[in-house]
């Protein structure tokens, strides 16, 4: 089949890749020609694991094509996804929809056959039904656009498996819908032929899963972080807690990590955007609870400072400190509202000296912070670091040998931001060892 995939960041080029990989003929459209170019070079603009193969791959096979020209899009299919940024408005909650609303104003009118327009972009109930009625009016006449709603659930670093092998696949359409099962149907086959679960619902309830799915992940972060809290309070250990509890099937093991908490594009901006909705509708009270999940969450932050403080000696002025990671999360090059890199900054502003290192997001974060100093190897950023403080969780730190990183350092002390490091271990080689919801045993 044929289909197009208006947008070519994070979610509309590996959306764009996966189609393809499925056997379709697919073109990727962006406003950017930046992006474009760089797409259709076999060049990825982010760093996703396996992304780049696929891309080659399809590009290679023609199956994969990129451009500017809307035109062309609009007579290219009948199916065309829509998955650019919903970002959250600057000084609001709410989610800024100007990117959704564009696509719709430049490619409805050039439609010239029935079609279905699939957003898989993260938006707020109600968005799906509105740009229905905006496709409507736009539409030339005699040219029947349908809207539906289909969310993306991919997770970053995980993008290929979870585009071709989804957990589940959730529609979306109007009440009057005639296409959009059936195309998308068959766009899917692979998929569906493998067992993927498909949900068939209305527009409304589409949207809602998308954004419920994130605030449940990003609550159950935060009841483990509140927890870790307590546990701090307790003298007890939240790694050994969140095991015990993770046994319980209902509860499960997944997502209680407790640490430096949850950033990204997504979640923080996606709880914070559907409390707005609700409130919009009426139903503010229902959600209240997110907001307690969002401070829990940027809590985190200031206690790593303030753990920081005190493996420090009590003072981070003069510090020499090495902040190993700075994405959000690991296998991704993704510094939006991260975490790590957040720390990294206030302790700067504490006076201490700070020295960056990631495998992957140093470019990014130079753009972001750039007074930070960054270095380029684990070696480099702990050189005479009085404290090693670990914020992402990348392989690559967890298999640091303790015994050979004490030979760079001032002082043997490690913040273990995400609980990720073998304590023991390192505590056998002579570290203080600090993290977040368990006690530092002296050595
Ligand atoms: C998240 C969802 O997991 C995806 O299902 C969704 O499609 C995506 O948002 C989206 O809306 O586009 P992603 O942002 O890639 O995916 O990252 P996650 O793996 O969910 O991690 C989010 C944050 O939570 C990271 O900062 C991570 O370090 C943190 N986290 C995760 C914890 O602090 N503890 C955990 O136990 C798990």
């Amino acid at each position: 089949m044929r289909c197009t995939v208006f947008g070519t960041g994070y979610l509309g080029a590996t959306h764009a890749v996966g189609m393809a990989e499925l056997g379709h003929e697919v073109i990727g459209v962006d406003v950017d020609p930046g992006k474009v170019a760089k797409l259709s070079d076999g060049d990825v603009p982010f760093y996703e694991p396996g992304l780049r193969k696929m891309l080659c791959d399809n590009l290679a096979a023609g199956r994969l094509q990129f451009t500017t020209d809307y035109a062309a899009a609009a007579d290219f299919a009948e199916v065309h996804f829509l998955g650019v940024g919903t970002p959250q408005k600057k000084g609001e909650y709410g989610a800024d929809l100007r990117h959704v609303h564009a696509v719709i104003d430049e490619l409805v009118p050039r439609l010239t056959r029935p079609s279905v327009i699939v957003g898989k972009s993260t938006v707020p109930v109600g968005t799906a039904a509105d740009l229905g009625r905006r496709a409507a009016a736009l539409a030339q006449p005699g040219v029947d656009v349908e809207v539906a709603w289909n969310p993306e659930f991919l997770r970053e670093g995980f993008a290929v498996q979870d585009t071709l092998h989804p957990d589940r696949i959730v529609l979306g359409v109007q009440p009057d819908s005639r296409r959009a099962e059936a195309a998308l149907r068959q766009l899917y086959a692979p998929m569906l032929d493998d067992g993927v679960p498909f949900l068939l619902t209305d527009l409304q309830t589409a949207e809602l899963v998308k954004v419920s799915a994130n605030a449940f992940l990003a609550t159950k972060i935060s009841f483990i972080n509140a927890i870790s809290e307590v546990c701090e309070a307790a003298d007890a250990d939240v790694t050994l807690l969140a095991d015990a509890l993770g046994y319980d099937p209902r509860i499960g093991r997944r997502f209680l990590n407790a640490g430096l908490g949850f950033g990204g594009g997504c979640l923080p901006k996606d709880i914070r955007a559907f409390m707005a909705r609700a409130g919009e509708l009426g139903a503010n009270q229902a959600l209240t609870f997110l907001r307690e999940v969002d401070s829990i969450n940027m809590r985190r932050r200031t206690r790593m400072v303030e753990l920081a403080t005190t493996a420090c000696g009590g003072s981070l002025l003069g510090a020499n400190i090495a902040v190993l990671g700075a994405a959000f999360k690991p296998e991704s090059d993704d510094v939006r509202d991260s975490p790590a890199l957040n720390v990294a900054g206030l302790l700067q502003l504490n006076g201490a000296t700070v020295n960056v290192y990631d495998p992957k997001a140093l470019e990014n974060s130079r753009k972001v912070f750039p007074t930070l100093t960054y270095s380029t190897s684990v070696a480099e950023a702990c050189d005479r670091a009085d404290a090693v403080l670990v914020l992402t969780e990348w392989q690559e730190f967890v298999d640091l040998d303790p015994a050979e990183l004490a030979g760079i350092v001032r002082a043997r002390v490690v913040v273990d931001g995400r609980n990720c490091l073998r304590h023991q271990r390192w505590r056998d080689a002579g570290w203080l060892v600090y993290s977040l919801g368990r006690r530092t045993e002296r050595v």
